[in-house]
């Protein structure tokens, strides 16, 4: 059967890696989080106490940066790797999530990262999430998604998820930071978040995630079958 990349872009915590992650295992497909990788550079700027208001100190950073996915058999899950170290649990902090936006703006943070993924999705088979995908890494890819959800359904689930990592956050915070993280990423110069003409709309707000996941793999196989 013919392979193609599925490109998934949308709002921020609205599903599209966790509904990445099963359409790339029922599939087959390579599953690629491209949020991780923004992630990961914003955690070593935060570690090395890199100036975040200096884009100069930021760009620098990147040469002392490698960045991968490893498969752990246990998990059954791909995790992120930076420079050599597990940092899978860490990129989900609330101190990461607060200011990788800021990093992500920067256009030749983006340049590197955009490398990395056509690199990564060269052979196709891959399903890759993000806000750029569809307009900037694959804009040839055979199937585009745009997936949205209310903030407060999205806040929900992202409480339910730090809460289950031992991480306390108010709905409100979340909220906030999620509005705070559409508006730069909508509004950035550089690949701003956009749902491009070709791209289905999925709003999950009240779909079950099983539904959310079914309703993403049968649009796929359409897709394919039509390839
Ligand atoms: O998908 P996520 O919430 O893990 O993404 C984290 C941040 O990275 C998000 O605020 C926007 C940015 N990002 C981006 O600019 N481009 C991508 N392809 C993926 C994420």
């Amino acid at each position: 059967m013919a392979k193609i990349n599925i490109a998934i872009d949308g709002l921020s915590g609205c599903g599209k890696s966790s509904t990445a992650k099963a359409v790339a295992k029922t599939l087959g497909y390579k599953f690629i989080d491209t949020g991780a990788m923004y992630r990961a550079v914003t955690l070593y700027v935060l570690n090395e106490a890199v100036d975040l208001t200096s884009k100069e100190s930021v760009i620098q950073a990147l040469e002392q940066i490698t960045i991968d996915f490893r498969y752990n058999q246990e998990s059954q899950k791909n995790e992120t790797f930076l420079n050599g170290q597990n940092v899978e649990e860490e990129i989900r902090s609330m101190r990461v999530a607060g200011s990788v936006s800021q990093v992500a703006a920067i256009k030749e943070v983006r340049v590197a990262m955009v490398a990395q993924q056509q690199q990564m999705g060269k052979d196709k088979g891959v399903v890759m999430d993000g806000r750029d995908i569809g307009s900037v890494v694959f804009p040839e890819a055979e199937l585009k998604l745009f997936m949205t959800a209310s903030t407060e359904v999205r806040a929900k689930r992202r409480q339910a998820e730090l809460r289950e990592k031992g991480e306390e956050v108010a709905l409100d915070e979340i909220m906030k930071n999620l509005e705070e993280r559409d508006r730069i990423d909508s509004t950035r110069d550089e690949s701003p978040l956009i749902k491009v003409e070709d791209a289905i709309e999925v709003d999950t707000s009240n779909l079950l995630f099983e539904e959310q996941v079914q309703k993403v793999l049968d649009l796929a196989l359409q897709r394919i079958e039509a390839e």
